[in-house]
C-alpha cells in the first residue's frame, strides 16, 4: 500500500494487443517509466516467437538446422537482438526526457551443434541502449531463487562428476539494467505527489543494493506464469517505486501476463502495455481485476487492438 496522505486518485490502464516494435498509440515523450522483460535471445521458450517476428530468422534457423556446422548462430543471435532493438529505439522516442527504462533480462547457455557457449543477452542490449543514446546507470543482480546446477544433459558438469577442467558455471542471476534518457528529472521544490511517493529509509536501503533476493512471489497462475516466465509482482513493485511518481504513467512494451500493469494499479501509476500474443488476454484480465474488480483502487482499465495489426 502507497501511503500517500493524500486523497487516492483514479488511474488509467491501456493493454494494447499488438506488437511493440511499432508503438504508434503511444505519443513522443509522454512515458516516465518503463519496466520490461523481453523474450530472451537464445532461451528455447522464445525461439518460435522470433521466427515468427521475423521471417529471416525463420530461413536462417532451417539452415542451421540442415547444417552440421554452427555457423548460422551468430548471425540469428544478432538478428534477435536487432528486433528487440526496434523495441528499444521506440522505449526511447515514448520517455520523456529524464525517464527510466528498467530492463530485466538474462543471458542464455545453449548447446548448437555440439558447441556449448553463453550468449551475453545483458552485455549485447547495454551497448545497443548506449548506441540509441540513452545513459547506463548501475545494474541490479537477480539472483534467482529456483536455479539449482544441472547434473544432465551437456549442461553444467557434462558428467565429469568433481574432475576439472570441463564444467561450467551456473547461470542463477538474472540482469535488471537500468537506462535514463538524458539529465537527471527534475521537480517543483516540495511537489506533492513526489513527496507523497517516498520510500522508507529500510527500503531505500534494501533496494539500492546491487544483489536482489527476490523470493518467487505467490503465482496466481503459476502454469501460464512459467510458460511467460512472468517476473514476480516484487520486482516491478520495487522498480516503480524506486524510479517514479504517484500518477506518472508506466509501460510494459513486452507485458506478458500482466504483471506489471498490476504493481503499477496498486501503487497508483497509470500504464500502458503491450503484448503480442492474444492468448494471454484472459490473464492480463484476470491479473489486473478487469471482471472481478479491486475495491480499493480507482482505475479504468481499456484493451484496444494495435492500428499496426
Ligand atoms: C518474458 S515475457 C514477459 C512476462 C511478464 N513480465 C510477466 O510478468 O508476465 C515476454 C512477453 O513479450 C511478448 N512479446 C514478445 N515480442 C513482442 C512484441 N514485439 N510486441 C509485443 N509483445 C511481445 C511475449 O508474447 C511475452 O508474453
Amino acid at each position: 500500500m502507497v501511503s500517500s496522505g493524500m486523497h487516492e486518485i483514479e488511474t488509467k490502464h491501456t493493454v494494447i494487443i499488438g506488437d511493440s516494435r511499432s508503438m504508434r498509440e503511444i505519443e513522443d515523450e509522454s512515458i516516465h517509466l518503463v519496466v520490461t522483460s523481453p523474450p530472451y535471445p537464445m532461451i528455447e521458450i522464445w525461439d518460435s516467437l522470433f521466427r515468427n517476428l521475423d521471417e529471416k530468422i525463420d530461413r536462417l534457423w532451417r539452415k542451421m538446422e540442415a547444417s552440421s556446422r554452427d555457423e548460422y548462430v551468430r548471425e540469428i543471435y544478432d538478428l534477435m537482438h536487432e528486433n528487440l532493438e526496434m523495441v528499444w529505439r521506440e522505449v526511447y522516442r515514448v520517455l520523456i526526457p529524464g525517464g527510466i527504462a528498467c530492463v530485466n533480462i538474462g543471458d542464455a547457455t545453449r548447446t548448437f551443434k555440439e558447441v556449448f557457449r553463453v550468449f551475453p543477452n545483458h552485455a549485447r542490449t547495454i551497448e545497443i541502449f548506449e548506441k540509441i543514446g540513452f545513459v547506463t546507470l548501475p545494474y541490479i543482480l537477480w539472483k534467482k531463487p529456483t536455479t539449482k546446477p544441472r547434473y544432465k544433459g551437456k549442461g553444467a558438469f557434462l558428467g565429469s562428476g568433481m574432475l576439472p577442467p570441463n564444467a561450467y558455471v551456473t547461470l542463477d542471476c538474472e540482469y535488471i539494467l537500468i537506462f535514463r534518457k538524458g539529465e537527471p528529472r527534475r521537480f517543483k521544490p516540495h511537489d506533492p505527489l513526489r513527496y507523497a511517493s517516498k520510500y522508507t529509509k529500510e527500503e531505500r536501503d534494501q533496494w539500492f543494493t546491487q544483489i536482489w533476493d527476490v523470493a518467487g512471489a505467490k503465482q496466481q497462475m503459476p502454469e501460464v506464469e512459467r510458460r511467460v516466465a512472468a517476473f514476480p509482482e516484487e520486482i516491478p513493485r520495487r522498480l516503480i517505486r524506486m524510479f517514479s511518481i504517484i500518477g506518472d504513467t508506466v509501460l510494459d512494451p513486452f507485458l506478458g501476463t500482466g504483471t506489471t500493469m498490476k504493481a503499477a494499479i496498486d501503487l497508483m501509476r497509470n500504464s500502458i502495455g503491450y503484448e503480442i500474443d492474444r492468448s494471454l488476454l484472459p490473464l492480463i484480465e484476470e491479473k489486473v481485476g478487469v471482471r472481478r474488480r479491486r475495491i480499493d483502487r480507482k482505475y479504468r482499465v481499456s484493451i484496444v487492438e494495435s492500428c499496426g495489426t
